[in-house]
């Protein structure tokens, strides 16, 4: 997702002083020609005023505009990752709400930065007895996870910096390392998640590019946000090793980790780096209310060590002062409640019977034509075409067909794969998503004649 410009200015610009001295030049040098070529319009009314750098190269997220379209009479939609309303545990989150306003001195006030007391409790318990031992004082309450990938950007990350996610990777990570002015490297995955023998290969790749050593490693390891993959146990071992050989921090977003449709699988990065030496200290956790109670509630979480929390919470003081006080009093009383297992239980289910659904109709519908995994968990089936298919061009023919996905290509930073897309399973009902699977292929067929 770099756009030229910043990659051409970074490739200059091996060092990190030179970067600096070499951006502050390229941007006075970019605003004198603009001044010297475009001074007779710059002041005319219909000029637009000028956008910052970091705004280069930064999209919209094709999701997000893509659920405009969603709402279209008989559109069946894969797109979006909403979790299925009709899950939303209505009743527990209005008691909660109740019991929340029953203190209205506390739940309508301002509160602090790092998150209401009641609730860092309530998260320490609830990592805890998923065997994740976390105390309240790691804790930052964040709006939404996606302010946690956010605010480590601010804090980890100078115009510059090298990044590595997966590849494919989750968008609005992307975006935010875009926004952040890093250089972005893809780390291939495949069904045992992130290819963490390929990590030196992307640390020569960095240096060849004249970029800098990568500093940050973004992954998704349980039911990644577009592949949903689980890292296997060896491979999480192998990330932390290296991050810890190469000076790297890991951020560990889980978002979908309780979506799982087995058992359980191996322990968080965060857990296992308390038995990596110098591991604990490069990790950082992050999850969601969002996707196991509502993320209207907008209360995510990050687990991070010392050295990062008091930054983190400098950075958010600037951002929001703090996350919602009566949102996070309602998921603090919601999770006292003791009703998330139960609730968890039927998500889990809904969700698998979906998930299974989806796989039994690209099947019979597609056969080899179209290969994936069926995911152990989360929201979403990846899949990719055999043939030469350009999903993003098939995109039109499938919403005039009344069917929705999200092309592979807006989940790479570079080199995108133009055969694969993103099916969200989660908000179709079974019966409809054998209708969706057809219309997809019907679209294809149009595709097919048309070219
Ligand atoms: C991988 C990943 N991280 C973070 C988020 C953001 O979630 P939240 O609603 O907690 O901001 C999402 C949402 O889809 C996601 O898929």
């Amino acid at each position: 997702m770099n756009t030229e410009p910043t990659t051409t200015r970074l490739q200059r610009s091996p060092t990190p002083g030179a970067a600096a001295r070499s951006d502050a030049r390229d941007a006075r040098d970019a605003r004198e020609a603009r001044d010297d070529q475009d001074a007779p319009d710059a002041h005319a009314p219909h000029a637009s005023p000028r956008l910052a750098q970091r705004m280069h190269g930064v999209r919209s997220s094709a999701v997000r505009d893509l659920l405009a379209h969603a709402k279209a009479p008989g559109m069946i939609s894969f797109a979006g990752g909403l979790p299925a309303p009709e899950t939303f545990d209505v009743e527990g989150i209005r008691a909660a709400t109740r019991a929340a306003l029953d203190d209205p001195h506390t739940t309508l006030q301002y509160g602090t930065t790092d998150g209401q007391p009641a609730l860092r409790d309530a998260l320490a318990a609830h990592m805890s007895a998923r065997g994740a031992a976390t105390a309240a004082d790691d804790l930052i309450v964040t709006t939404g996870s996606q302010q946690g990938i956010d605010l480590l950007a601010r804090v980890l990350l100078d115009p510059g910096d090298t990044v590595i996610v997966e590849r494919p990777a989750y968008l609005a990570a992307l975006q935010v390392f875009t926004l952040a002015q890093a250089n972005v490297l893809g780390l291939e995955t495949d069904a045992d998640g992130a290819c963490t023998d390929r990590l030196d290969a992307l640390r020569d790749e960095a240096r060849r590019r004249g970029w800098r050593p990568p500093r940050v490693l973004y992954v998704v390891p349980e039911f990644g946000n577009p592949s949903g993959v689980r890292m296997a146990l060896g491979r999480r071992q192998a990330l932390l090793r290296w991050a810890v050989a190469h000076d790297v921090v890991v951020i560990e977003d889980a978002p979908y980790s309780e979506l799982r449709f087995d058992a359980g699988g191996p322990p968080t990065l965060w857990t296992l780096a308390r038995t990596i030496p110098g591991a604990a200290q490069r990790v950082v956790h992050l999850s969601t209310l969002s996707k196991t109670i509502a993320p209207a509630l907008r209360v995510g979480w990050m687990a991070a060590p010392d050295w990062l929390r008091g930054p983190a919470i400098l950075a958010k003081q600037s951002l929001d002062l703090h996350t919602s006080t009566l949102s996070q009093e309602v998921a603090a009383h919601y999770l006292r409640s003791g009703r998330l297992e139960a609730h968890l239980q039927a998500v889990r289910r809904h969700y698998a019977e979906r998930c299974a659904a989806l796989s039994e109709a690209l099947r019979r519908r597609f056969g080899d034509a179209l290969r994936f995994a069926p995911p152990p968990g989360g929201m979403f089936v990846w899949a990719r075409f055999d043939d030469a298919v350009d999903t993003t061009a098939l995109l039109p023919h499938a919403l005039a067909r009344g069917v929705m996905y999200v092309p592979g290509e807006a989940f790479h930073a570079e080199r995108p794969d133009r055969r694969t897309l993103r099916l969200a399973f989660a908000t179709v009902a079974p019966e409809r998503i054998a209708e969706g699977v057809d219309r997809l292929a019907a679209a294809l067929d149009d595709v097919r004649h048309t070219h």
